[in-house]
């Protein structure tokens, strides 16, 4: 090993054993399970947002067996709001291939991790790293930031080549000992010093080595090739509603919101013509009139989706609308636990919707 290398994670878990975060419910009775879980679920996602997710599941799911036995909609539900479904889809079929494969035991071999559904290589080594204490690398966008500005990149780290050389300098600095403590302290250098916006310098244990620090170049670092900016899409969200209840469908696995529940909709901001002969073709139900309720946006990774809801009052269940396994009468006063996006469960439950006050 070399002697950057030895430095590195000395300074860095020497700054770990005083600031690093130790009491993250994952970090609690630690399992290939728990670390797994909550892996998949900080993919994209930040610690604050997952915490209260990861307890619900937990509780819910407290292990593979519990996990293996559950519905899609049963993860779902749990998943809801987090974003990013496939995720959970993914969970549900890992946790059946590993007691199908498995025997209900986590392999312990990168090569192994990769083939489950969901698991990338930063995850596997993750995993491998803090549950198994084997010494793996990770990659996450944490840990590309520290590395950027640590040997001052100035390539943009989107860039296929760059990331390789990330990854391969990531392996010379990985240490064999303490394994666990050093891949978190990396993550948490990432999260809480080594910050995108407004780092933290004087606090990290790294500033004398750090080439983006010694020239002055950590507001620049990383480069990231731009996006070319997201489109703005629209459409019409159909809330139908009889009595108490919403007409929901469940979402096609592929795609966005897959296997969750959501409302009918049409492409396009509202247009009367089109909403009734979409009611009439779909449900025979003849519009007379509908509310435009409050229009909102919600922005997936790829798009924004301006979002008009309607709101349908029907008095007479049509033909067409009968419950099946992919469409629901969602009662608001008893819902089920089934999984419902972002948007709609505002929508359902927010009462700042008129829905709640329409007789
Ligand atoms: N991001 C990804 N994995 C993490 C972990 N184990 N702790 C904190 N943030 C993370």
């Amino acid at each position: 090993m070399n002697k950057l290398s030895l430095q590195f994670q000395t300074l860095l878990l020497r700054w770990f054993d005083k600031h690093g975060r130790k009491h993250l419910p994952w970090q609690q009775n630690k399992s290939p399970y728990r670390v797994w879980i909550s892996e998949v679920m900080l993919q994209q996602t930040q610690v604050n947002t997952v915490i209260p997710y990861f307890e619900r599941f937990m509780l819910r799911f407290p292990d593979l067996n519990s996990l293996a036995l559950a519905t899609e909609d049963n993860v779902l539900h749990l998943w809801a709001g987090l974003g990013y479904y496939s995720r959970a889809r993914n969970i549900l079929r890992t946790a059946h291939m590993l007691i199908g494969k498995y025997g209900g035991q986590f392999p312990n071999t990168l090569e192994e991790l990769q083939q489950l559904p969901g698991i990338g290589p930063s995850t596997a080594g993750a995993i491998l790293a803090i549950a198994f204490h084997q010494p793996t690398t990770i990659l996450d966008g944490n840990v590309k930031r520290v590395l950027a500005r640590f040997f001052a990149v100035m390539h943009p780290i989107n860039d296929k080549k760059i990331e390789k050389k990330l990854w391969d300098v990531a392996k010379q600095l990985t240490p064999n000992k303490r394994i666990a403590d050093y891949t978190q302290a990396m993550m948490d250098l990432g999260a809480t010093v080594c910050l995108q916006k407004q780092p933290l310098c004087p606090y990290c244990p790294l500033t004398k080595q750090c080439a983006a620090y010694q020239k002055n170049l950590v507001g620049k670092l990383p480069k990231k090739n731009v996006k070319s900016k997201i489109p703005i899409r629209s459409a019409t969200f159909l809330i139908i509603k009889r009595n108490n209840a919403i007409l929901l469908q469940k979402r096609p696995s592929a795609g966005i919101w897959g296997g969750l529940w959501s409302v009918p909709e049409l492409a396009g901001e509202p247009s009367t013509k089109a909403i009734r002969s979409f009611c009439q073709q779909h449900f025979q139900i003849p519009i007379r009139d509908y509310l435009l309720l409050k229009s909102f946006r919600h922005t997936f990774s790829h798009y924004h989706l301006d979002i008009f809801p309607i709101l349908i009052t029907i008095k007479k269940l049509p033909e067409k609308t009968m419950e099946t396994t992919s469409q629901i009468w969602y009662n608001l006063k008893h819902p089920t636990s089934i999984g419902l996006p972002k948007p709609i469960r505002i929508l359902l439950h927010d009462t700042s919707y008129s829905l709640h006050q329409v007789k």
